[in-house]
């Protein structure tokens, strides 16, 4: 095994985390699936698994982790208890490779959006109408190009390792990214329409929270957001020293991207209202929206339209912000196969993030091509089903395979009381038997119906 990198601080870790678990999830994935699911009811569900279901999986891979101080593979393999359990745990480390793949073969496509309208206003600026309008209108060769450019700065940063790669970026953008937002929901809330847009966000119609399609997406949202099940946060986990309290780092990631996301729906689920009020079509006939996937990219820019020059600029800031946000979540994706490569068959870094980049690009541009098919499904595939089982197996592994004082002992590295605290009262036995429980509660009923 090669010697391993670790974050040089406690802000260092929560930073590089909350850069993995910030990003398109929260600012594109989180308002579309609120707008598109009974806006306030879905918060509601959302902000309900997130913590019940979500949290716990979280602090499950973080244990893990840093116990193993290796990839979910061999993590896995290190705490199963029999022959049965050391299969499963390889399998469950296997699917968590392929599907950090596959979330990032989609999510590469949507990142490459984010730098396309971060490009477009600069290039109205400087006087290119027609290189704008080819940036932000949907075609082919703009998606194949994009997803090109974004996957090589994402291999060209997994490259550098943790400290210099994923540490460095991460503690960058989050306070510019929060500040933004603040500003732009301060200025949505001026705007004609935007107290209907607050009022769908907020106002629940609970009759609409028990609607199925509306719980599986609310739990494959939390798991996505919170980067869960692939053994991305298990690998982040195994860079945390040994003095770290680890359940302190889990809440503060944990509030920190559903604070993110519940922020961005403050300002997506209005800026969706203004645009309708200022003529731009949002919901069909029978009350749809149009456009999931590319709502936020006619919703936005008709509100920096709404500002003039300065909206030029604040749209190109805007953008930049989502751009980097996206590739410290697509670093995060990208680390999980390439630490297996580097640690389970001693190749080297730089090598083994080209060649996964590669295939990963092939992947996403494969997508572009058949966008109408393929897109929609990989991100049921991968984070509705895919990402909370992969959670649930976690969840197993903390609750039933692995020894409770073993677990104790890892906790207790850098949390000294924690036997006294309500996280060790509550959180055992929850892992073992509400979360898994809970999530194929779940599966079972979209299986069933
Ligand atoms: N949590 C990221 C987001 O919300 O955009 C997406 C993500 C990152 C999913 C890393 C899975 C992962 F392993």
């Amino acid at each position: 095994m090669t010697a391993r990198g670790e974050f040089s601080s406690k802000f260092g870790f929560i930073l590089a985390a909350s850069g993995s678990a910030v990003g398109l999830g929260n600012i594109w994935g989180f308002p579309t699936q609120a707008a598109s699911n009974g806006g306030a009811a879905f918060l509601l569900v959302y902000l309900v698994l997130a913590f019940c279901l979500a949290y716990p999986a979280l602090m499950a891979e973080l244990i893990i982790g840093r116990h193993a101080k290796s990839n979910a593979v061999n993590a896995l393999r290190l705490i199963s208890n029999n022959r049965f359990s050391y299969y499963i745990g390889s399998l469950t480390g296997f699917i968590g490779i392929i599907t950090a793949s596959l979330i990032l073969s989609f999510y590469a496509l949507v990142a490459g959006w984010m730098v396309c309208y971060f490009l477009a206003p600069l290039a109205e600026l400087a006087g290119f109408q027609s290189v704008a309008d080819w940036l932000t209108e949907f075609g082919l060769y703009r998606n194949i190009v994009f997803i090109l450019v974004f996957m090589l700065l994402t291999v060209a940063i997994i490259s550098g390792g943790v400290k210099d790669g994923i540490e460095k970026w991460s503690t960058r953008l989050m306070p510019a990214l929060l500040g933004l937002l603040f500003l732009l929901i301060a200025y949505v809330m001026t705007l004609d329409g935007a107290m209907e847009g607050v009022k769908a966000y907020l106002w629940p119609d609970f009759s609409r929270a028990v609607d199925l399609k509306l719980i599986v997406s609310a739990m494959g949202q939390a798991f996505f957001s919170l980067s869960l099940g692939v053994g991305t946060m298990l690998i982040y986990g195994s860079y945390i020293s040994q003095k770290e309290n680890l359940s302190y780092l889990g809440r503060m990631v944990t509030f920190v991207d559903i604070g993110i996301a519940v922020m961005a729906g403050m300002l997506i689920l209005p800026a969706m209202y203004v645009a309708q009020h200022n003529g731009v079509e949002i919901f069909d006939a029978a009350g749809r929206l149009i456009s999931e996937d590319t709502l936020i990219f006619a919703v936005l820019p008709a509100l920096f339209d709404t500002m003039g020059v300065t909206g030029i600029f604040i749209s190109a800031a805007f953008f930049i912000l989502m751009s980097i946000a996206a590739l410290t979540s697509s670093i995060s994706m990208l680390e999980v196969p390439v630490a297996y490569a580097v640690e389970n068959h001693a190749i080297d870094r730089k090598r083994a993030a080209q060649v996964i980049g590669l295939l990963i690009a092939l992947i996403s541009v494969t997508i572009a091509f058949n966008f109408n098919t393929l897109f929609g499904l990989t991100i049921s595939a991968t984070t509705r089903f895919a990402q909370p089982l992969l959670g649930l197996m976690l969840c197993v592994f903390a609750g039933w395979i692995w020894q409770r004082n073993k677990v104790l002992a890892e906790i207790k590295a850098g949390y000294p009381k924690v036997e006294q605290s309500l996280f060790w009262k509550i959180w055992p036995s929850y892992v073992r038997y509400v979360c898994p429980v809970a999530i194929l509660t779940v599966m079972a009923q979209v299986v069933f119906s």
